[in-house]
């Protein structure tokens, strides 16, 4: 039987074009270049397509959006949606070729069209969290390979469909939690892990306060901008009047779409303590909220302002999330010493600790094009990226148990400590905080 490696010989030797199915390839091991799909082409979706075409990663044959292209993204002057999408992968790849040849990327807005294509192998999916899991697991389940950004899942339920979807189908799954693929977080995690600085006792974790204004009560909604497909942004969240504020980047400041920065910068460092903790798979035994802020009632974003949670695991640790100005930091304290790692950079209570420590690295090295070659490298090998449906699955679960507790915060005030059944995925005893943890999806995508 022919596979990848030898049709594109037999190509090259008979001038064929080199656009073929990768069904002619054999199912599980395309061994030469990888073709993708990137759904959803926002602030981080072509921010990574630009990587992944800077470290050739492979060929970028479609790009999907509900949005056909807008102003309004992080800062008002960043121009994003499928149209920009399309353009940057075909004028990048023009301008890199050297045959001269025309290169194709097919512009879409129903990601469905992706899916439904022989020829790709594996998408990128860069859409806001209350899809992740629905595309997730239609692509799986059309024998793709996938790369999603984290926070993995919008709902603990959403993990275990993800977790099946991937084992059943047999795939190559990456969460986009870049950290995994960052040297130095490595260095930290591993070194803690390791035991350098004795037995852990406390995690400290920090996310960011949140960078957008939200409108405030009193609100009116605006009309839905005609390149925008409103009505398949919203998909199976509730049914609500169009806002700029409600969308484009804004959509993590909302309930509805995502979970606050406890959910969007939680991912990464509460992922980094699990990992120090040697503790991929799994979580606390009990957690509570310590304090909570929130916009005034009616305001557009509802998600809290400013939390801290404090949470405990089965070997004794304690783990503290709390908001800061440092966006994403974790410190680990230990019997014999301390060492921190985060957007600000990596510090220890002993220089002796981080000898040996690398720089991150820069340019088509950095930690997120580092994390795409690591999923493009596993795509062909079939081994387990450095980030699997496991190790996402978990960190976002911690992040919604917190966010249950922050959501019960007005009512229960400080004091009220949850118990956690991390292998049930289930509070112990407490209804009021498993209801907490159900998310409502609208038909037809329930
Ligand atoms: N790994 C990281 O460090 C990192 C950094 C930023 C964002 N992210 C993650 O990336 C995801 C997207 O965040 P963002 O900041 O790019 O948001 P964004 O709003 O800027 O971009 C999301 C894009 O997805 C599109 N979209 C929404 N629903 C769609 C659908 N059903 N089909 C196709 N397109 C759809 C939107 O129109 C938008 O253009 C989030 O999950 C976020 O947490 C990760």
């Amino acid at each position: 039987m022919s596979n990848r490696r030898d049709f594109l010989k037999t190509s090259a030797a008979l001038s064929l074009p080199l656009i073929v199915s990768s069904t002619v390839f054999g199912d599980k091991a395309p061994s030469e270049r990888i073709n993708v799909g990137f759904i959803g082409t926002g602030n981080q979706g072509m921010a990574m397509l630009k990587r992944f075409i800077n470290r050739d990663l492979g060929n970028v044959l479609a790009v999907c959006d509900v949005n056909e292209g807008s102003l309004g993204y992080k800062k008002p002057d960043h121009f994003y949606g499928r149209e920009p999408a399309k353009k940057m992968v075909e004028q990048t790849a023009a301008a890199k070729s050297k045959s001269g040849k025309p290169y194709q990327c097919d512009a879409y807005n129903d990601f469905r069209q992706v899916l439904n294509r022989d020829d790709i192998d594996a998408v990128i999916i860069v859409v806001p969290d209350h899809w992740h899991k629905i595309i997730s697991v239609m692509a799986l389940e059309a024998g793709k390979d996938v790369y999603c950004e984290k926070p993995l899942t919008f709902s603990v339920a959403d993990g275990r469909a993800m977790i099946d979807a991937v084992r059943k189908n047999d795939r190559v799954f990456q969460t986009g939690s870049q950290e995994r693929s960052n040297p130095v977080s490595q260095f930290v995690c591993e070194a803690v892990k390791a035991g350098k600085i004795g037995p852990i006792k406390k995690i400290i974790t920090k996310v960011g306060f949140n960078n957008m204004v939200s409108p405030k009560p009193g609100w009116k909604p605006m009309p839905v901008p005609n390149t925008f497909d409103y009505r398949t942004w919203l998909g199976p969240a509730p049914e609500l009047p169009y806002h700029d504020d409600r969308c484009l980047y804004r959509f993590r400041f909302h309930y509805d779409y995502s979970g606050g920065q406890i959910t969007n910068f939680g991912a990464h460092c509460n992922d980094m303590a699990h990992w120090g903790m040697g503790l991929d798979v799994g979580g606390p035994t009990e957690i509570e909220c310590e304090g909570a802020g929130f916009l005034p009632e009616g305001s557009l974003f509802n998600t809290a302002t400013e939390t801290r949670f404090r949470c405990k695991y089965e070997n004794g640790v304690e783990l503290f999330c709390e908001s800061g100005s440092e966006g994403v930091q974790t410190r680990f304290e230990g019997a014999d010493g301390w060492m921190v790692t985060g957007y600000r950079g990596t510090y220890a209570s002993d220089l002796e600790l981080l000898a040996g420590c690398p720089t991150k690295p820069q340019g088509v090295d950095d930690p997120h094009s580092a994390h795409m070659a690591n999923f493009i490298d596993c795509v062909k090998s079939r081994q387990e990226p450095a980030a699997p449906v496991e190790v996402g699955n978990s960190s976002a679960v911690l992040c919604h148990i917190a966010n249950a507790l922050i959501r019960m915060y007005p009512e229960t005030g400080p004091g009220y400590v949850a118990k956690w059944d991390a292998k049930a995925e289930q509070f112990i005893d407490d209804d009021a905080a498993n209801k907490m943890l159900i998310r409502e999806q609208r038909d037809p995508w329930s």
